[in-house]
């Protein structure tokens, strides 16, 4: 069995976990949410449920992967033979997460690619019309460069999991997410300097208690998960690589306000100035929509002193988009390469080059989907070509399925006094046992049934949300 490495200090574990939550979820999917359920109480919602459900969740994750010092199939093999069927699941997600999410980073790429020419040979504005055209051309015109795009993502990924926790994830990290974290402030100042981005800040910020219902509640709940990366054996495996005098709780809070902040600057970024240039339904836009199609037609139409800058403000608007990923894309190799690692007795080297060998092809597929009657282009189930079909497969039914087995488990089997006692290991005083006891036994698992059978109804069309 190899020795354990461990992050060099509390703050390297921080930022590196933080770098990992911190993603493409925080940038083109919280503004939308927020401004569509509700604003400043969609907010609210998000922060509540994020002090309660998701401190919960975090901490119980970091606690298996401190404890046991194994990433997610061998901790639960270890912990019961019995339920390490939970750790299988937990890394089928990640799996299937990894695979596309190079993908889509690989748009990224792209647009880092075509902001860095525009900033340096200028180019024909970009209005609604011609972003679309851009995009579609990209994604479905039929040229390999998505594929292209997308070797390049995964090859940065790839080169960062291979060289190791400390000189690989850590100092990635370290250096990214400061960078990541200036030039949010920097793009929001730009935003929020736009004619009138006044309006489009108060339609953000303003609670709607009408547009309040349990909808927000469910879509709060489920962006809260994605953004932490909530069962999807992550924190188990960062964990693990976390020294014993280091403070659980302190660091999941810190990972969950960096986060949180991220995400609600992400809102400050793009609601106002999209608000202003496209109304309300360019703010509808959801998904690849919101961040490849509406934003490059707002920056186009962004000035400062009376200059244009929206070419600069895309440019470091899509680098922080690929950092965000790049780093959370990282979190996900490395479970699947440390498991591997763990059931096997692999050295990082062959083990991480099995996981870039089998990402890389998976690429192949997963990055053409969209191309228009393409060799891999068609629907997995109806309305969903692959890569939508692997993101509802990993979102929709492991994540839940992986996060209530879990509650289960270490609520009622194990004990949540096996995940308390790891968490005072340090030295300190967990002071909210009760809570946590009843969020973890009864408040989490029937919130995650609750999303799921509203995401599976929705899928259905037997409700609309
Ligand atoms: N947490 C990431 C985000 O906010 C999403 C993500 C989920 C990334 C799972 C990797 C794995 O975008």
């Amino acid at each position: 069995m190899h020795g354990r490495e461990n992050w060099s200090s509390h703050m390297a574990f921080v930022m590196a976990a933080a770098a990992s939550a911190v993603g493409l979820g925080n940038l083109w999917r919280f503004p939308y949410l927020a401004a569509k359920y509700g604003g400043g109480i969609f907010l609210l919602t998000y922060a509540v449920l994020a002090a309660t459900l998701g401190f919960t969740l975090l901490v119980v994750e970091t606690a298996v992967g401190r404890r046991t010092r194994l990433s997610p199939p061998a901790a639960y093999r270890s912990l019961s033979p019995k339920w390490q069927g939970i750790g299988w699941l937990g890394i089928a997600a990640p799996a299937i997460v990894l695979c596309y999410y190079n993908a889509v980073g690989g748009w990224t790429v792209k647009y880092l690619a075509v902001y860095a020419e525009r900033v340096f040979r200028g180019g024909e504005a970009l209005d609604a019309v011609k972003s679309g055209e851009l995009f579609g051309g990209f994604i479905s015109g039929g040229s390999y460069a998505p594929l292209a795009c997308g070797a390049i993502f995964a090859g940065c990924t790839a080169a960062l999991v291979l060289a190791g926790v400390k000189k690989g994830i850590e100092r990635s990290s370290k250096i990214l997410m400061p960078i990541l974290l200036a030039l949010c402030v920097a793009v929001s100042c730009i935003s929020l300097s736009q004619p009138g981005a006044a309006e489009g800040l108060e339609y953000y910020l303003r609670p709607d208690f009408s547009a309040f219902s349990w909808k927000t509640v469910v879509w709060a709940m489920g962006q809260m998960f994605f953004s932490l990366s909530i069962s999807l054996g992550i924190m188990i495996t960062y964990g693990s690589y976390m020294r014993k005098d280091d403070s659980i709780c302190r660091s999941v809070l810190r990972i969950e306000m960096f986060d949180g902040a991220v995400a609600f600057l992400a809102g400050l970024m793009i609601i106002p100035p999209t608000y202003a240039f496209l109304g309300p339904e360019g703010v509808q836009s959801q998904g690849p929509g919101l961040m490849f199609i509406a934003l490059p037609a707002v920056f186009s139409r962004m000035t400062l002193f009376g200059a244009e800058i929206g070419d600069i403000a895309g440019l470091m608007f899509f680098a922080l988009a690929f950092f965000a990923a790049l780093t959370s894309c990282v979190s996900t190799m490395e479970t699947v390469t440390s498991s591997l690692r763990d059931c096997t007795g692999m050295r990082r080297a062959p083990a991480g080059t099995v996981v870039a060998a089998v990402m890389g092809a998976a690429l192949v597929p997963i990055s053409l989907c969209y191309v228009k009657d393409g060799f891999f282009s068609g629907d997995i189930l109806p309305g969903m070509p692959l890569l939508d079909f692997m993101d509802f497969a990993a979102n929709n039914l492991l994540m839940p399925a992986c996060g209530f087995l879990t509650c289960i488990f270490i609520g009622w089997i194990v004990g949540p006094e096996w995940v308390i006692s790891e968490t005072e290991a340090d030295g300190s005083r967990f002071r909210f046992r009760r809570l946590f006891s009843f969020t973890l036994k009864y408040a989490a698992p029937i919130a995650i049934a609750g999303i799921a059978l509203a995401y599976t109804l929705k899928q259905l069309d037997w409700i609309s949300m």
